[in-house]
């Protein structure tokens, strides 16, 4: 079989110069942070995928379920000839809507980019082998920063699953969409899925499992600093949080240290102390409302033209075009 053409826009030197920017500023910072960005090596991609398989993650498969039903309709009214999916992990779910374009005639492209590279190669190796002709043209990259360099053959559709949009704050979601909309043509599409609000229960058993997949989750993004910054965080010392913020609408990620401790992170020739009880926060998953979703999209310049969800009303998928 023949290799997948894989364009690099993150080196791991890029990236590695990325992640020890965002750690000084985000450990230095009160209270502490790290981006959710950092979560992807190896290990937390094929640990978001056992998420994906939790029963108490029920996003994947709400989402999975709207795209059965409405990717012949998304096929239809996008005739895209280019899918680009942006965050694109296993593309497990956009093979419905490759399926469904290919059904109808119109798909020649799959540009699946990711900024890990394990996921990535991994995905555009499976949709080669089971998608035969199809030119899939996977791109290493940050989708805050590398959406311009974006190949794709006009009318395209952007794919934005999994209610990865909800782990940007409302700033970086405004600044996202109108760079989206920026390189798109009038006329072009970008699907997004979107986590709804519902019952606070829910929402945090999906985010603190039985299992302790969410936890592993969450500490892996301790080994990766360990590992790329020359951190000596003991990673078990700092216990899982997930809490629902009422007032942003979103679920936090959090991880509390059980004692207090210093910790080194030779790399970038600092220390950093943790109180007992002090928390990092390591993520955020805002969940939405049809309204909100519309009024972004808006501001963002794109007409919603299609909004679906599953029969529970869990999650969202939105078809917009660009204005
Ligand atoms: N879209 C898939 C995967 C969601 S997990 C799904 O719906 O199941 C989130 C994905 O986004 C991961 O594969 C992660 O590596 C990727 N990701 C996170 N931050 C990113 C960024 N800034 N730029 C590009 N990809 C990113
Ligand atoms: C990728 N993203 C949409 C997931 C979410 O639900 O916010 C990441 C995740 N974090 C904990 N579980 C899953």
């Amino acid at each position: 079989m023949t290799e997948p053409v894989l364009d690099v826009h993150l080196t791991p030197e890029d990236a590695a110069h990325a992640l020890r920017a965002d750690v000084r500023a985000g450990l230095t910072a009160n209270p502490k942070w790290v981006s959710p960005k950092w979560f992807y090596d190896a290990t937390g991609s094929a640990l978001f995928e056992d998420i994906t398989r939790l029963p108490e993650y029920y996003p994947t498969r709400a989402e999975r379920e709207v795209l059965a039903d409405r990717a012949g309709e998304i096929a239809a009214a996008t005739g895209a000839h280019s899918l680009v999916e942006l965050g694109s992990g296993s593309s497990e779910k956009t093979r419905l809507l490759l399926s469904a374009l290919r059904e109808q005639g119109t798909l020649r492209q799959f540009v699946p980019q990711d900024v890990s590279v394990s996921a990535l190669t991994e995905a555009a190796h499976a949709i080669m082998a089971d998608y035969p002709g199809l030119r899939v043209h996977g791109v290493v990259g940050d989708f805050t920063q590398h959406l311009a360099l974006l190949p794709g053959e006009s009318p395209r559709l952007v794919a934005f699953l999994g209610g990865t949009i909800g782990n940007l704050i409302p700033e970086e979601r405004e600044k996202f969409l109108r760079t989206v909309r920026d390189v798109l043509e009038p006329g072009e599409w970008l699907l997004l899925g979107t986590d709804l609000v519902k019952d606070e229960e829910t929402l945090v058993r999906a985010y603190d499992d039985a299992q302790g997949v969410t936890a592993e989750f969450n500490r892996n993004v301790l080994k990766v600093l360990n590992r790329e910054v020359g951190g000596d965080f003991d990673v078990n010392a700092f216990e899982h949080v997930a809490l629902w913020n009422a007032e942003c609408e979103w679920i936090e990620m959090r991880l509390r240290a059980k004692r207090a401790m210093t910790v080194t992170l030779a790399g970038l020739g600092l220390t950093v102390e943790f109180k007992e009880g002090e928390e990092l926060r390591t993520e955020v998953s805002a969940k939405f409302r049809e309204d909100g979703v519309r009024r972004e999209l808006e501001d963002g310049g794109f007409s919603l033209h299609g909004w679906w969800t599953d029969a529970e009303k869990r999650f969202a998928v939105s078809l917009a075009r660009a204005v």
